[in-house]
């Protein structure tokens, strides 16, 4: 029997950290590191991990839930920024909720229930990355008009359930995209601002839109990567340096 591709080998838990994840590797250019990390389910009383007291008064007042998983998106980082070379130091937050990588660097962070994933590379290899991972539900009727825009949908609706998967794999696409541009966009970036077109037989994906000529070049520019596994979602975005 074939088992899934993100199925430990002893079918149980996947080990609590792991770095370059087969699968997550797949979907991100060669030089680009990342890791993943299982979390602990939201009723679990585990304490967080800080490497920086600066990183645990961050998020001093949040939930457990959300201080685990911001400590271990920030644990991940670390990890794959030391492996590169970089001095450890804390990875504060910025004014928009990104975080402030150190000179050099640019990574990106993503969590769902249960998993936690970072990536980080040099930004003389890519000026941006965005990744994201959500569970493999399919996407709330409900939602569809306020995440896809109207080719999106009408490719969608034709498939049934398989239709509903891919539209949330477009609403995680969307989101790995925000990362990506947030900063260079300066602005907040609506979901049905943008089109993305999904290759189904490469897990490629291309986006489309932009307010401003200069906007629209930089989409242009984007390469995305996506994947729909038994639990998971995982989309990827980059932006080549120059
Ligand atoms: C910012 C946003 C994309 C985060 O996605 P999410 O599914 O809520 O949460 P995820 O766990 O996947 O990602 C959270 C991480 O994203 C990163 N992040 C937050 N804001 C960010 C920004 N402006 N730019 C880049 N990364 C950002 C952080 O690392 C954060 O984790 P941390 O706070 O623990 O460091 C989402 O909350 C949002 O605001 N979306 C609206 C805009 C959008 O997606 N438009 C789509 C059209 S392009």
């Amino acid at each position: 029997m074939t088992r899934p591709k993100d199925t430990p080998p002893n079918g149980g838990e996947m080990p609590p950290r792991r770095l370059q994840p087969a699968l997550l590797a797949e979907l991100l250019p060669a030089n680009v590191s990342c890791a993943l990390e299982r979390l602990p389910t939201a009723d679990s009383p585990q304490l967080p991990q800080f490497q920086f007291p600066e990183e645990a008064a961050e998020v001093a007042s949040a939930i457990l839930k959300r201080q685990r998983e911001y400590a271990s998106g920030r644990n991940l980082a670390h990890e794959l920024l030391l492996a590169k070379g970089a001095p450890p130091s804390p990875l504060l937050s910025g004014a928009k909720g990104a975080p402030r990588w150190p000179v050099g660097f640019t990574g990106s962070i993503s969590h769902c229930d249960g998993l936690c994933v970072a990536a980080i590379c040099s930004t003389d290899s890519h000026t941006a990355i965005g990744i994201d991972v959500e569970l493999a539900k399919p996407l709330q009727e409900k939602l569809w008009s306020r995440v896809l825009v109207p080719s999106e949908a009408d490719r969608f609706e034709v498939l049934g359930e398989r239709g509903a998967l891919l539209a949330m794999a477009h609403f995680s696409a969307k989101e790995a995209l925000y990362k990506l541009i947030a900063s260079e966009f300066g602005r907040l970036v609506g979901f049905r601002e943008v089109e993305l077109r999904f290759s189904l037989t490469k897990g490629t994906f291309t986006a489309h839109g932009g307010a401003t000529e200069k906007e629209r070049a930089r989409l242009g520019d984007v390469r995305g990567r996506w994947r729909i596994t038994p639990r998971h979602i995982l989309t990827t975005s980059f932006w080549a340096a120059n």
